[in-house]
């Protein structure tokens, strides 16, 4: 009650201005949980809000420096709910209803000293989004999804489950919006639905052996991510990699803007006459709507005039698709949905008829698809909340402002 009131004296301090700031920063919403501070962190050339802006139940917690095994900064802490049946939810202000990447980050770092990772649910927008195992893998676990919100205030909420009796917690929080101005294209993601969330299931940069991801490469760099996506590498045994020296900066030309360090390494079959098969599992053996995006990309050089590759994309022997790179830099972005899938899927990129060269393929992104009937309106907790964000964001702006006099 106490916060209540010093804020709402800011926010009165700060007038008219108050309710439409926060819309100046939510492009990129990032949310560091367990920070309790008022003032934004920065990490790897990202800014972070403390999640003390959004939240103001749950406790805190700094994980050891001796159980966090190398994970990023913003891993550290967490925010934890032991009142577990309650809905913990933050609301998140967005610049707009279109499409964003939802991810959160779960790292337990046995911050209670119980050894025992809980397991609990994740809501977006009062639906369920996943259910979080965090004992899953030994580092971080994430869950990421595509969306547009039919409300610029979604929430993402935590519960604990009566079977699990576990106490959940979170580490990090990001909203991130898909904008179609950042790519000369303007598509991004096109063929993705409004009201359908798109959970992903992986993010695969072949051919290269980093972990490409947006403070890697910093965001002054045009070429590289620019959508916060994080793109793993897949090292495949019995290929051949492919790095191409890049001429130009080539991913902004195509749909979905795929980063520079993605599209110029690939993987190629060893014999030309081969194919390139790339199963993929999917989290649970019933069947589902699969969104599969594949990238290939050649920057041979201009010598190699004739640079034709012709290849025949199939999903568990249906071809779907024809794709030939004629010169010798070309590319295609190639979006398949819906596919439906079960449990486990091939995807085969195979020579075609007249190819000069073998097939190859730089990057692919796999979602399931799942129907989010997102609440209509938000209740009185969420507007409490909500004006939190809307004043805890004014006393940012006072302090981010005075820090510039
Ligand atoms: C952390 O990283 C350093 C250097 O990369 C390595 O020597 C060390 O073993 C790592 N620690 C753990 C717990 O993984
Ligand atoms: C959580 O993951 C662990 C490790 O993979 C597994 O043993 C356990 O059964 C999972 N728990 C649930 C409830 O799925
Ligand atoms: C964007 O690329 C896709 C193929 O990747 C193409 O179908 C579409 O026409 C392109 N859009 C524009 C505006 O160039
Ligand atoms: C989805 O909704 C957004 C904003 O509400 C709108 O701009 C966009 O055109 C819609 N897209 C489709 C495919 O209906
Ligand atoms: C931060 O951004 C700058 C400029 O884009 C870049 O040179 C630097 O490598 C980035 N640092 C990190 C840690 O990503
Ligand atoms: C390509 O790289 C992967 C892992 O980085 C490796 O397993 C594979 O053997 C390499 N291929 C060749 C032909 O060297
Ligand atoms: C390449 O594959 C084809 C068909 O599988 C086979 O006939 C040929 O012998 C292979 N060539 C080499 C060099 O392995
Ligand atoms: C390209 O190579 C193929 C096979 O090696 C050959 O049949 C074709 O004539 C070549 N085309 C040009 C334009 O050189
Ligand atoms: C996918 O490929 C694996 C190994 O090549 C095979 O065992 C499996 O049956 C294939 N699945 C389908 C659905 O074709
Ligand atoms: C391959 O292309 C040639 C010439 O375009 C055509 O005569 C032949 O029938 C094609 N083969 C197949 C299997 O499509
Ligand atoms: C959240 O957004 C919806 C739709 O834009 C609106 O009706 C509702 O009043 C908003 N809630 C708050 C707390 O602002």
């Amino acid at each position: 009650m106490e916060k209540l009131v010093a804020v709402l004296l800011l926010a009165s301090a700060v007038g008219g201005r108050a309710a439409s700031f926060p819309f100046i920063f939510n492009y990129f919403l990032r949310i560091d949980c367990g920070l309790t501070g008022k003032t934004t962190e920065h990490y790897n050339n990202q800014t972070w809000f403390p999640d003390s802006f959004f939240m103001d139940h749950g406790k805190t917690k700094q994980i050891s420096s001796e159980t966090h095994r190398n994970v990023s900064q913003v891993m550290t802490t967490l925010r934890y709910f032991p009142n577990r049946e309650d809905k913990n939810c933050y609301s998140l202000p967005l610049i707009n209803t279109q499409k964003f990447v939802f991810r959160a980050g779960f790292y337990y770092g046995n911050y209670d000293g119980k050894s025992q990772p809980p397991v609990f649910d994740l809501f977006l927008g009062g639906q369920q989004w996943a259910t979080v195992n965090s004992s899953a893998t030994d580092g971080p676990v994430y869950h990421e999804l595509m969306y547009a919100p039919k409300n610029d205030n979604i929430s993402v909420c935590l519960m604990g489950r009566k079977e699990y009796g576990d106490t959940p917690f979170i580490s990090y929080l990001e909203a991130t919006y898909l904008d179609e101005d950042a790519t000369d294209n303007h598509t991004v993601y096109g063929m993705m639905r409004n009201g359908t969330a798109y959970h992903l299931v992986a993010r695969l940069n072949f051919g290269g052996h980093d972990q490409v991801l947006e403070p890697w490469s910093g965001m002054e760099d045009v070429c590289e991510e620019r959508l916060n996506r994080y793109w793993t590498p897949q090292p495949m045994s019995g290929y051949t990699n492919l790095t191409f020296v890049p001429t130009s900066c080539s991913g902004a030309a195509y749909e979905n803007r795929p980063p520079n360090s993605v599209i110029n390494t690939a993987i190629s079959p060893t014999n030309a006459s081969q194919s390139i098969y790339v199963p993929i599992n999917f989290p649970t053996t019933t069947p589902q709507s699969a969104y599969i995006v594949l990238y290939f990309y050649q920057d041979l050089g201009s010598k190699n005039l004739n640079a034709t590759r012709n290849m025949d994309v199939y999903v568990d022997h249906v071809m779907r698709r024809n794709v030939k790179l004629q010169t010798y830099r070309s590319g295609e972005v190639v979006t398949l949905y819906p596919v439906l899938v079960q449990g486990t899927v091939n995807v085969t990129i195979s020579p075609a008829n007249g190819t000069v060269l073998p097939p190859l393929l730089n990057g692919m992104e796999v979602y399931y698809a799942t129907e989010l009937t997102e609440e209509a309106s938000s209740s009185g907790v969420f507007k409490i909340s909500y004006s939190f964000i809307v004043v805890g964001v004014c006393q940012l702006f006072l302090s981010v402002f005075l820090g510039f006099l």
